[in-house]
């Protein structure tokens, strides 16, 4: 498996990323705040001033199978490019009902229905992402997702995260905050 990388995403007023907006989409939002530092590491506590902190870890895969696998790795794109000054952080909790499936029916609406993956992957590589597993931290949040782009992209990027929104996927998600940001290069 790929080696584990701890993050903690700190809301507050350093950081190398500045804060466009924050949308609570569904249940309570965040707090608001100017910038996002991404710090390597779970940070045991909110470092003032912040406002908060989320931790979140790498993990394997779930849900991708081999033929899916192969395909990401031939066309997505590393974090972190030049030119993509854009980036969206989007904290997402699933319900219990999600939780109370077995990882067949999970995968069934995943895939089988909601498409995820095979409807996403046309926005690759214009949309670096990650994903970061939170559930078994016991944060606020199951998954953290953060994706970054160039500013053309931007109205991909809205198109995408609509399409995923209208999923019956989607309709499993109990809270979910749209955070948009900016860097300088
Ligand atoms: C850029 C195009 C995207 C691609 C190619 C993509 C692909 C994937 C893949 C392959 C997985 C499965 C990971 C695993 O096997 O465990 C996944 C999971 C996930 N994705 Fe996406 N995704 C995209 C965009 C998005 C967006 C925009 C969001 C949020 C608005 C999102 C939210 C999630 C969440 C929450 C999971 C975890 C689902 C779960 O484990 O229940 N994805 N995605």
């Amino acid at each position: 498996m790929a080696n584990i990388v701890p993050v903690s995403f700190v809301g507050g007023t350093g950081g190398q990323w500045q804060v466009e907006s924050i949308t609570a989409i569904t249940g309570d939002g965040l707090a608001p705040v100017e910038a996002v530092a991404i710090h390597d590491g779970h940070l045991a506590g909110v470092p003032a001033p912040a406002a908060w902190v989320l931790r979140g870890t790498n993990s394997h895969g779930r849900y991708v199978d081999r033929a899916q696998q192969t395909g990401l790795v031939a066309v997505q794109a590393p974090i972190g490019r030049r030119g993509s000054t854009c980036a969206a952080l989007i904290p997402i909790r699933k319900s219990p009902a999600w939780w109370d499936l077995t990882q067949d029916e999970r995968t069934a609406i995943f895939e089988g229905e909601s498409r995820h993956i095979s409807s996403s992957m046309k926005y690759l590589p214009a949309i670096a992402r990650r994903l970061y597993q939170a559930r078994d931290l016991a944060e606020p949040f199951d998954f953290l997702t953060w994706f970054d782009y160039a500013p053309e992209d931007a109205a991909a990027f809205d198109e995408l995260v609509a399409m995923l929104r209208s999923t019956r996927e989607w309709q499993f998600v109990d809270r979910e905050v749209d955070v948009r940001l900016t860097r300088a290069s």
